[in-house]
């Protein structure tokens, strides 16, 4: 075989190759280590520069031959993955904690940067914890079937026995001094149970974020200050807070908190009753009666307790419905 046929059968089988197989195997015929090419190399007499020549050249040529035709080989192969860059690209919809998550979220950050730890309880209580340890007396309202849910079990006369959901985040409290030698600083977020009509401002499970600072000598003033501090982080530096008398049997003194109407900033709006404040939570000194039930010495230890629901999580956000929490509806979701 001449070079000159050789030339021509190498043009003819690169153009007959289809895949880079067929190429590879062209690669090896003529320029493998046995190859064609390399042969006539080696049996070329030293002199023959001339042909010495023409044989490079040819083996250029199909060097150069495969890499060009490795590209549309390649591509042709691949054209099922090729990626037209022009096109617009697909959105990947990312995930949101729900807003309730956040915020409470937010606020148990906020304590524990006073020193708050987070404790917990279960959501399924007994009547023990969840009213006579905190002072409830046994014929008070909160305790009526209409209020709160018991769960169906045998007849007992042991409150510690009779199960009910827990209607506030309070008996976690009591739970946790039993088992916590003070100075305690605890923050409490959970679920909560009702049983009552749903409304815009009412559901029958809600959450709720507890309090409790127990020391020494803690006084209403430190109270004051660390909701203060906490109503600025959360609403707004402007946010101004004011306590006023109220009445709960696990605290004594108790009060309700107002925070200036985060609607209108205290100018007065229909959200706010035109008085300008909103109620954000129930506090107190804790009774007495309630750090005994708790196996603690009310002559060594005294402090504050507070709760509040998760209305003030609809407040920061001007959200006008409680139900839209759970409506699962992405309209809402989505603005978070
Ligand atoms: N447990 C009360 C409720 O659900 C809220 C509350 C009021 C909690 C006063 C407290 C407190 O710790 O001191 O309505």
């Amino acid at each position: 075989m001449n070079l000159k046929e050789i030339s021509d059968n190498i043009k003819k089988e690169l153009s007959q190759s289809q895949s880079l197989t067929e190429l590879d195997s062209l690669r090896k015929k003529y320029l493998g280590k046995k190859g064609i090419l390399s042969c006539l190399f080696k049996s070329l007499p030293r002199e023959n520069k001339n042909d010495f020549q023409k044989v490079n050249q040819i083996k250029k040529e199909l060097e150069n031959g495969i890499k060009e035709k490795k590209k549309t080989v390649g591509s042709l192969n691949e054209i099922k993955e090729e990626v037209d860059v022009t096109l617009p690209g697909i959105k990947t919809e990312t995930g949101t904690l729900h807003p309730l998550t956040k915020g409470i979220k937010d606020c148990l950050e906020i304590f524990e940067k006073m020193g708050f730890v987070i404790a917990t309880g279960s959501e399924l209580e007994n009547e023990w914890y969840n009213f006579d340890a905190l002072n409830f007396p046994p014929n008070h309202p909160a305790r009526e079937m209409q209020d709160t849910f018991f769960v169906k079990q045998k007849e007992t006369n042991s409150s510690r026995e009779r199960l009910l959901l827990r209607t506030h985040t309070s008996p976690v409290q009591v739970r946790y001094m039993e088992k916590n030698e003070p100075p305690l600083r605890i923050v409490v977020p959970g679920r909560v149970f009702r049983n009552e009509a749903t409304d815009a401002s009412h559901e029958t499970s809600f959450y709720q974020i507890e309090g409790l600072m127990i020391d020494k000598d803690i006084s209403i003033a430190n109270f004051k200050a660390v909701i203060q501090e906490f109503c600025q982080i959360f609403f707004s530096k402007q946010a101004k807070t004011r306590i006023r008398p109220s009445f709960f049997p696990f605290t004594e003194p108790s009060f309700e908190i107002d925070m200036t109407c985060a609607i209108c900033q205290g100018k007065k709006c229909s959200f706010c009753s035109n008085t300008g404040w909103i109620e954000i939570m129930g506090a107190g000194m804790v009774h007495p009666k309630v750090l005994e039930n708790s196996g603690l010495d009310s002559s060594r230890w005294q402090g504050f307790a507070f709760g509040m629901g998760d209305r003030i999580i609809m407040l920061k956000h001007k959200i006008n419905d409680a139900r839209l929490f759970y409506s699962g509806d992405l309209r809402f979701l989505k603005q978070f």
